[in-house]
């Protein structure tokens, strides 16, 4: 049997991509968030009379966007550091972050908060008022702010009755105290009309009042949280910027992804524990595209999916794809320009003894892949001259989707 230590030690000497993993774990809060700075302005500019002017008014605001948008750590990020601010300013401000999903009706909410700020409150049978109003005095005692976050608040809205929900939104209409003490970020996903389609009208109203919208990521932004995570998780030289562009290209909303930096970072940090994997047996030194691929149709089956897809293509679009996958492949090029995949499709079509599509219809099934999401597209490219159309690939490893095209284009050849 092994020795334990010379197992624990072995593990610890193995080499890895990774300086530090962790930076890339969906719960590290990143102390910057590039392209959050408008709305991190924003909240300063909603929140900025709690510490100007203490208990004067409770501040309310919305942040709407979809998955992965970046509003929880937006939120976190803001909170800390206004409430660090608001120290230095000699007001007491304490951020914190409630999840609805857990934390789902007043009661508990309350109670939450209170064991955030480690508030000695006996809670034990008391109602969610009767604990609001503790709450209450406990602040009043200790001269304490604070903001509030109640994220997945679309979950609360949709599961709470009608009273709690009245009690969470318009908590000072409820506690009708002189000194306003709590302050409320909601956190929302989906988009301003969905939230109001939840509640009422007055509801909706005094919710709707000040919103922080967060858009969907596109390519740019991605890369630009790719690169600062991946400065920070991986030794240097081991990630270049064409892989981080790639994941960009595959997730960024203005290239048919979802703009989720979530996944995002899931699939930066699977493609650098395949390489490691690699590495162990000494086929990779460094995270490729080709991992991010590999990484990309196994975490991302509903893309996989896509293959589906491919049956309803006409033939000629699926030989176009097949051109595609050829010289990416036989180029080992990220990116190749049309008039190379023109040039294997045409000898792909004599082979078969098909006759070729002019370019402009050639043209129109690289557009229809695009807007598929199965290809990517770009109109120019760094260091290369000219304006030409380049392709790339979205998602699964080339040789595998060129055996899946064969087997289809051949089925379909029959039927013809
Ligand atoms: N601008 C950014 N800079 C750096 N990291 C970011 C940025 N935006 C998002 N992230 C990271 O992406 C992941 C997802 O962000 P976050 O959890 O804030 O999204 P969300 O909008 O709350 O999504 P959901 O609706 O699913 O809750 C987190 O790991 C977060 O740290
Ligand atoms: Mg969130």
């Amino acid at each position: 049997m092994q020795d334990i230590n010379e197992i624990i030690e072995s593990e610890v000497k193995r080499p890895s991509v990774f300086i530090d993993e962790s930076k890339l774990y969906p719960e590290y809060v990143p102390d910057k968030l590039p392209h959050r700075e408008e709305q991190i302005r924003q909240l300063t500019r909603l929140f900025k009379s709690i510490i100007l002017r203490p208990g004067t008014v409770s501040v309310r605001t919305l942040l709407v966007g979809p998955i992965g948008s970046g509003k929880t750590v937006t939120s976190i990020v803001f909170g800390t550091n206004f409430s660090r601010l608001a120290e230095r300013k000699g007001v007491n401000i304490r951020y914190v972050h409630v999840n609805c999903s857990k934390s789902k009706n007043p009661a508990t909410i309350f109670r939450e908060i209170k064991n955030q700020l480690g508030l000695n409150l006996p809670d034990r049978g008391l109602s969610a008022t009767e604990l609001g109003s503790a709450l209450l005095k406990l602040l009043d005692m200790e001269d304490l702010y604070l903001l509030v976050a109640l994220d997945e608040f679309d979950y609360f809205l949709r599961v709470s009755k009608p009273d709690d929900r009245y009690m969470i939104v318009r908590f000072y209409d409820v506690f009708k105290t002189g000194v306003k003490r709590l302050n409320f970020i909601y956190i929302t996903r989906g988009t301003p009309t969905y939230i109001s389609s939840l509640v009422d009208d007055i509801t909706g109203s005094y919710l709707m009042k000040n919103i922080v919208m967060f858009n969907p990521y596109k390519s740019k932004e991605i890369f630009d949280i790719l690169k600062t995570r991946a400065e920070i998780a991986f030794y240097p030289g081991v990630i270049s910027d064409d892989v981080l562009d790639y994941i960009a290209n595959l997730v960024g909303t203005d290239n048919g992804g979802d703009g989720n930096a979530r996944k995002a970072l899931a699939v930066l940090h699977a493609a650098g524990k395949l390489a490691d994997k690699e590495m162990l047996e000494g086929r990779a030194t460094r995270v490729t595209i080709d991992h991010v691929r590999a990484v990309f149709s196994r975490e991302y089956p509903s893309l996989i999916n896509l293959i589906d897809t491919l049956h309803y293509l006409p033939l000629h679009e699926l030989l176009v794809l097949k051109a595609i996958a050829l010289a990416i492949l036989r180029t080992g090029e990220d990116y190749v320009p049309m008039g190379v995949i023109e040039g294997v499709y045409r000898r792909l079509c004599s082979e078969i003894g098909e006759e070729a599509r002019g370019h402009t219809k050639v043209y129109t099934y690289v557009m229809d892949l695009r807007h598929r999401g199965i290809i990517i597209t770009r109109s120019n490219i760094k260091g290369r001259r000219g304006r030409s159309t380049y392709v790339s690939f979205g998602a699964i490893p080339l040789n595998e989707l060129i055996r899946k095209l064969d087997h289809i284009i051949s089925s379909k050849r029959l039927i013809q």
